[in-house]
């Protein structure tokens, strides 16, 4: 055991892998919780693309948690993993028509409409099948966020939502269609965000938004503020769960839900990042030129965020206790940019060691493809060891 890994287990696993502490999963959930219940009709559901892997998506269900699915094929796992289809959100701007149906058919708590066309679509399938869809609008808050630039969201510039300007009649003519009710207001900024600020920010945009509605006589059942709550990519030892009560907090004393209103939360990276690891072998040391390279099995096809956001992530020699030396620790895949970290210090590295990849559990295994024919990293939680 080094750490919180149970390095023997691993021994006999086919690497890569990922490996998920499902004690963490659990800690982090009921801190969650926690956090939730005490305020009357907030519900949170989780988001469903940072990770679909099935005994994770079990544990976030046995939570109470609800889902927050962008595709027919997660609104399929979540049923699968036993979420209440009334707990099921389904966001995205490009919804196809047998997606739309699949919630229709299992009349899910509501669709995230991005665009007129879109809610049209709804309609005319809601009509087909003598049914009435429950509709959130999400829109544009024009609300910057201090994080990635491909991972910001709610700028007028993305692709996200319905404008700010468009919402007051966006929203009469859907109270015009005959198989549309329309329920919420969606929101979601981007993610890993950790300035309590940009949220404090979105919270005022809502306030505002609602005023204005309220002039029109417009009331909706809930606001939905989407997700994008950050974890601590240096120290995942440190803070393996996240500061949500700042996070639930700022909610909570910023926005202005009106009598009766419910308030909804898509986290996706704070509840699992922290408990899942990527664990790759170390194949080669190759002394470049000026420094040495730690080949492992893993490459960015297992895990992208590196190459895709020049995304940290604390890498660990499991296997050594040495002193440390300095590596650019890179995977197998032929392209340059198959890099997991430059220049980083692990204990002294050995062909046949165990590395892992920290804070991986979001946006990883989810994330994984299978160019160059290599197949897809498997999920282990420490349940199943
Ligand atoms: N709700 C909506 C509408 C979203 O678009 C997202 C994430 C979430 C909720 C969940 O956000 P979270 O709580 O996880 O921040 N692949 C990128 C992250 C993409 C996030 C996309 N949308 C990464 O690896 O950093």
């Amino acid at each position: 055991m080094k750490g919180q890994f149970p390095l023997e287990r691993f021994q006999s696993i086919r690497t890569p892998f990922y490996y998920y502490d499902a004690d963490l999963l659990r800690k982090t959930l009921q801190t969650i919780n926690d956090e939730v219940e005490r305020h009357e009709n907030w519900h949170v559901h989780y988001a469903v693309k940072a990770n679909a892997n099935p005994s994770l998506l079990r544990i976030i269900r046995n939570a109470g948690f609800g889902a927050d699915c962008v595709s027919g094929g997660e609104i399929e796992a979540c049923i699968r993993a036993g979420f209440p289809a009334s707990k099921i959100v389904y966001a995205g701007v490009g919804k196809s028509d047998w997606e739309i149906n699949l919630g229709l058919d299992n009349n899910i708590f509501c669709f995230n409409v991005e665009s007129i066309p879109e809610l049209e679509v709804i309609n005319q399938l809601a009509h087909q099948k003598g049914k009435t869809a429950r509709v959130a609008f999400r829109l544009n808050p024009n609300v910057g966020a201090h994080t990635h630039a491909n991972i910001t969201t709610g700028l007028a510039e993305n692709k996200f939502g319905i404008a700010m300007r468009d919402m007051v009649p966006v929203i009469e003519h859907a109270t015009c269609l005959q198989n549309i009710q329309v329920v919420g207001l969606h929101f979601h900024i981007g993610s890993q965000i950790l300035d309590m600020n940009d949220f404090k920010a979105l919270c005022n945009r809502v306030n505002e938004l609602q005023d204005e509605l309220e002039r029109h006589r417009i009331t909706v059942e809930h606001i939905n503020v989407g997700g994008g709550l950050g974890v601590d990519y240096e120290h995942p030892n440190r803070l393996p769960i996240a500061d949500f009560k700042s996070y639930f907090d700022t909610f909570a004393r910023t926005l202005k839900l009106r009598t009766g209103q419910s308030l909804h939360f898509e986290l996706g990276r704070a509840v699992v990042a922290q408990c899942g690891s990527l664990i790759t072998r170390t194949l080669y040391i190759k002394e470049g030129a000026f420094k040495k390279f730690c080949i492992v099995d893993a490459g960015f096809t297992d895990l992208i965020r590196p190459a895709l956001y020049q995304a940290y992530h604390k890498i660990e020699n499991l296997s050594s206790d040495s002193a440390t030396e300095s590596y650019d620790v890179v995977g197998p895949i032929c392209e340059s940019t198959d890099v997991f970290a430059k220049q980083i210090d692990l204990n002294e590295t050995h062909r046949g060691d165990l590395i892992a990849i920290r804070s991986a559990g979001a946006y990883g295994e989810i994330m994984a493809s299978g160019y160059n024919c290599r197949q897809l990293p498997k999920g282990i939680t420490s349940d199943e060891l």
